[in-house]
């Protein structure tokens, strides 16, 4: 049995044509074409070959398509079919190991997939009253995430960072590590050397043997590199529910939200806060939404977030921070002294972790935050010498335990550490501070 609107996104292709009449930019106008937001058309060039385009407004009695390939023959005149209405894909457990592009099409050698089922891209969002709250951790196998950043099941969370600091090791080991049942990692606008060096080398095999890559580099046409976020949340949301718990990897959102400015800016909009027109910021909350836990299974999602100049207060920085449920900061200092993963663990936070720790987890984590915190704040007279011992027991135990703290908070990007070795660990290091004394 299809489902009716299986019926419509087939009935809707037959007959819909248009004419192109003009070109801007990489922005195609289309006359008497009333194909609806998101369809895809297909463009006959004068090659003969197919040029597939995307709706993205309408200008007048035009409508405007952006292409997902080269414009190289389209001229004035060139005809417009209607392909597909409503933006779809084929999904499918052995989707598991595969890499695609936001198009759906293997980027891998392997043959090609059955894929049984159809989904929307654009899935209607989850009323709040079918959400079950967020009651389990989701080990992720990072100490440091796991210790003083429980992440739970469902929970979305932003890792902030600068280039070069260490983002794509720190996801490829969370996704390797991490003990949900399947990853969907979508890669946006990355070079295409780094795509290839993030799945080898960060994912790995055993990574990607339950993982599904969707990935969009930086030279795909804006349309595709938008579709690939949706194609990945719409797989993740496919494997939750068939009851699973998902970690959805994204990186980056920013680039999301540039993909989505070049759309927005082609299709007549103006540009708002920093050159992104206002859809990007209405778009930012309907995509990063989409995770969540449902009475079915969970999407635990990981959103990246460049920082440029690391200014945390850049629009897309502020946007993001606002929609999830907690950010992880990467620090350049941190990474800058071998100190790996680098998180700062001071200017991070993880929203629901009170809800899903058990007290004296909680308890140890927020001791040991405030002697880093102690710390940092004495760390120039300390590094100067100008400290003497005994004046303030609070920073001599900071001192004290400082090296301990921070072997707890490093990691090689190829260990995995266990759950309940990382609470105990921080327990012991909670008791050695004194936390637990006082009754
Ligand atoms: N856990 C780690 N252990 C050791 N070195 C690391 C670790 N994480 C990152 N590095 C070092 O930092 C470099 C950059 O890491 P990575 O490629 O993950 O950063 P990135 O933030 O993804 O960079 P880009 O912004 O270019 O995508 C690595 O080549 C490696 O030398
Ligand atoms: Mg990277």
């Amino acid at each position: 049995m299809l489902a009716l609107d299986e019926h419509v996104r087939r009935i809707l292709p037959v007959g819909l044509t248009g004419r192109v009449t003009r070109i801007v930019g990489l922005t195609v106008a289309v006359a008497g074409f009333p194909a609806p937001l998101g369809a895809i058309a297909k463009l006959e060039t004068e090659q003969g070959t197919i040029l597939e385009a995307e709706v993205v407004g309408f200008s007048g009695e035009e409508t405007l398509l952006l292409s997902y390939g080269e414009l190289n023959g389209i001229r004035r005149g060139t005809r417009a079919v209607l392909g597909q209405s409503v933006q779809g894909a084929r999904v499918g457990e052995a989707l598991l190991g595969r890499i695609i592009n936001g198009r759906g099409k293997y980027l891998d050698e392997k043959p090609p997939a059955i894929l049984p089922r159809h989904i929307s891209l654009q899935a209607p969002s989850t009323s709040p009253m079918q959400r079950p709250r967020i009651d389990r951790s989701l080990a992720t196998g990072v100490r440091a995430i796991d210790g003083f950043l429980t992440c739970g099941r469902g929970q979305r969370l932003g890792i902030f960072a600068g280039s070069g600091v260490g983002k794509s090791t720190l996801l490829g080991q969370i996704a390797r590590c991490t003990e949900a049942d399947v990853n969907v990692v979508v890669l946006i606008g990355e070079r295409g050397r780094e795509v290839r060096e993030f799945i080898e080398r960060d994912l790995g095999p055993s990574g990607l043997a339950k993982s599904v890559v969707i990935v969009a580099t930086g030279d795909d046409p804006a349309v595709l590199r938008i579709r690939a976020a949706y194609l990945g949340t719409a797989i993740a949301e496919y494997f939750r529910d068939t009851g699973r718990n998902v970690l959805l990897v994204m990186d980056s959102v920013t680039r999301f939200a540039l993909a989505q400015r070049e759309i927005g800016l082609a299709a007549g909009e103006p540009p708002a806060t920093r050159g992104y027109p206002p859809s990007v910021f209405s778009l930012l909350p309907r995509l990063l939404e989409r995770s969540g836990r449902t009475n079915s299974g969970s999407i635990t999602g990981f959103y990246t977030v460049l920082v440029e100049g690391d200014d945390l207060n850049e629009p897309i920085s502020d946007a993001v921070r606002g929609i999830l449920d907690g950010h992880i900061v990467l620090s350049r200092k941190l990474a800058q002294q071998g100190h790996f993963p680098a998180i700062d663990i001071l200017a991070s936070i993880s929203r629901l972790m009170t809800d899903i720790t058990p007290c004296e987890h909680r308890q140890a984590a927020l001791g040991i935050r405030k002697l880093l915190a102690t710390y940092q704040q004495a760390e120039d007279l300390i590094a100067i010498g100008a400290y003497q011992s005994g004046t303030n027991p609070a920073v001599d135990t900071a001192i004290r335990l400082q090296s301990p703290i921070r072997q707890f908070l490093q990691q090689l990007s190829t260990d995995q550490a266990p759950f309940t070795e990382t609470v105990s660990q921080l327990n012991v290091l909670g008791r050695e501070a004194g936390l637990f004394n006082v009754d």
